[in-house]
């Protein structure tokens, strides 16, 4: 997490730095800071919270300088406080740092024995003062490479320079960095977003890389200092100016976009005319694939989960599911067979990514499900399903959850229909569905007054449950992990036929719980284990859909219907009420809804 700029020109840079940290902000919001060069002078101004304190308090100081490094902090060593605070100095020189030093303990200690005194408690600090003892016996150039071997975990780097009025360097190995070249300055940034104001020519350091980026020109270096050369990628010139319209949060306003994310995406991958899925840029004969294998952290984990259930319902294939960070430590045996899909909104999720290289290294068939086409993972992977729902600014994650589920099941209709695992008649059916979906969509979002209610109750639980079956297990899963985000209330998701095997245990009077029962195989066993919830004094809200037979259940708290497709689109309609339960319970209690506290949109830190 956290997010990096670094700005080098012929003008002011700190207004333009305090403008990118604010695109960054999405990295990293518990505090900021920036640094510019004055006068051989390193100037620096941090703060505790958001970007908006860092730009008040700069004005306090008329901050100079055409050299500059900003900060956007993920705490992860150290509290957030101003101390802690990014960018670290020593005597000679200032550094912003995203990742990790994981040998930081066994650096300082050999650091202080040398007599350098560390002011915070963060694992960059190390970074500012083996910058500096090296710069004592060696050249600027040598240095960077002798520091870089020393550390060890992850990091992407901007370094500014007391002594060197002309030259800023960024360096990374894990933690993304794009550099981008303007008119008479350059940049370094986490990511292209940040510096697409400044120009929409980029170049991304890889593993091992870094770069001593001057006014008008940028030299890059491999990890044993021979000049490498860069290609620079021209970017969309158009910078979405995405702002939050006439909502008051970006969540909000990306819950109600959903209907869009599922036309713009069936748009990109369903040719409507000849009633089919449009995978043109597929690489790969079906027949190769016997197997897939989902990997993705959080609500990108639980598309991937629903993902098997449509998968193994529809295709031949064998279908597992993990989570990047298991993944990427576990003895995996890689197979040709298998095709290795990576799922991520942001495409830089550190786990995810080192998952997806694991792969590469073992030369296996990767495909990435991203929302961010110039993310890392997007960059890196053989084949690039794009869920075109645009930026998403909320740190909990909806539409992009709706569009990577919306990719996912395209896929696998088209895996299905290569291998003539379901009927034409079948393939056809399912494609046409799938037009209507946008609009059930639309329908399930007038829920607004009902969850309203509901949300009183949740956001003053205790602890809360969601539970489902098949399909809908997964969907627990996300409505529970929205909750815990948003409203700080303890959910646990649970498949319903677990309920007996132990959590039944927590349940008490009163306890609010959701039952996702569509009316699909399960319908009656969920309504079985609804009632064992409801006997012993659970709350409960149904969510099912729409049918001629009333649900025959009594004491049932709430209800919820929505519309009646097959059953294997339910899913895309039942996670609408979880996100505004989620979003209205976090509007009672008064909390941050796009920021809530310890989190941060993109998570490049494993
Ligand atoms: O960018 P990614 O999709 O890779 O992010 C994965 C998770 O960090 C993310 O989905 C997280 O769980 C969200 N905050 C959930 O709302």
């Amino acid at each position: 997490m956290c997010g990096i700029i670094g700005i080098i020109s012929t003008q002011e840079v700190s207004s333009r730095i305090v403008n990118s940290l604010k695109k960054l902000e999405y990295r990293g919001y518990d505090s900021a800071g920036i640094a510019t060069l004055v006068d051989g002078n390193i100037n620096e101004v941090k703060c505790e919270g958001r970007v908006d304190v860092l730009e008040r308090d700069i004005s306090k100081f008329n901050l100079k300088g055409d050299i500059g490094i900003g900060h956007v902090r993920w705490a992860t060593h150290g509290k957030p406080s101003k101390i802690n605070a990014h960018p670290h100095s020593s005597e000679q020189v200032s550094v912003v740092h995203n990742g990790i030093i994981e040998n930081s303990t066994i650096l300082k200690k050999l650091l202080e024995k040398k007599g350098y005194v560390f002011k915070s408690q963060t694992d960059t600090e190390v970074i500012a003062h083996l910058v500096t003892d090296y710069l004592k016996k060696n050249s600027l150039k040598n240095t960077i490479i002798k520091v870089l071997k020393k550390l060890h975990g992850s990091f992407a780097l901007g370094i500014i320079f007391k002594d060197q009025n002309d030259l800023m360097v960024g360096a990374k190995r894990g933690s993304p960095l794009a550099v981008g070249y303007g008119p008479n300055e350059n940049y370094i940034g986490s990511d292209s977003y940040a510096l697409k104001s400044m120009t929409n020519k980029i170049s991304y350091l890889e593993d091992g890389e870094f770069c001593i980026v001057k006014k008008d020109q940028i030299e890059f270096f491999d990890n044993v200092g021979s000049h490498i050369n860069k290609k620079v990628l021209n970017l969309s010139k158009n910078e979405i100016d995405y702002d939050k319209g006439d909502y008051k949060y970006f969540m909000e306003k990306e819950i109600d976009e959903q209907p869009s994310t599922i036309s713009d995406c069936i748009n990109e991958y369903i040719d409507k005319y000849n009633n089919q899925v449009n995978i043109l840029n597929f690489p790969w004969k079906t027949s190769s694939i016997k197997s897939v294998m989902l990997i993705g952290c959080g609500t990108a984990f639980h598309s991937c989960l629903i993902a098997k259930y449509w998968m193994e319902q529809s295709t031949n294939l064998d279908v597992s599911v993990d989570i990047a960070s298991e993944f990427r430590y576990r003895k995996v045996r890689f197979k040709k067979d298998c095709l290795y899909i990576f799922v991520s909104q942001s495409g830089e999720t550190a786990d995810t990514y080192a998952a997806l290289d694991l792969c590469k290294k073992n030369k296996v068939k990767t495909c990435a499900v991203v929302n961010v086409v110039e993310s890392s993972i997007a960059r890196n992977a053989d084949l690039v399903l794009p869920i075109h729902c645009g930026q998403e600014i909320g740190v909990a994650s909806t539409k992009a959850f709706m569009g990577q589920m919306l990719v996912l099941y395209i896929l696998s209709l088209k895996i299905s229909f290569d291998q003539k695992s379901i009927t034409r008649e079948e393939y056809k059916h399912k494609v046409e569905n799938l037009l209507s979906l946008s609009n059930s969509a639309k329908k399930t979002l007038k829920v607004d007054q009902k969850i309203l209610n509901i949300a009183k109750v949740f956001a003053e639980a205790k602890g809360s449950m969601f539970l489902g079956r098949g399909y809908s297990f997964p969907i627990a899963l996300e409505g529970a992990l929205k909750l815990k985000e948003l409203a700080y209330v303890h959910a646990e998701g649970y498949p319903a036929g677990e309920m007996k095997h132990g959590p039944l245990a927590l349940i008490e009077e009163g306890m609010p719980v959701v039952v996702l029962a569509p009316r699909d195989e399960h319908y009656k066993k969920t309504i079985s284990n609804m009632q064992e919830v409801i006997a012993r004094g659970a709350k409960v809200l149904l969510i099912t859909n729409k049918n001629k037979d009333e649900v025959i259940s009594e004491n049932i708290w709430e209800k919820i219907e929505v519309d009646q497709l097959d059953e294997d689109l339910i899913p895309f309609l039942i996670t609408i009420p979880l996100q505004k339960l989620a979003f209205y319970s976090a509007l009672k209690k008064g909390y941050d809804i796009d920021k809530p506290r310890n989190l941060a949109k993109s998570v490049t830190v494993e």
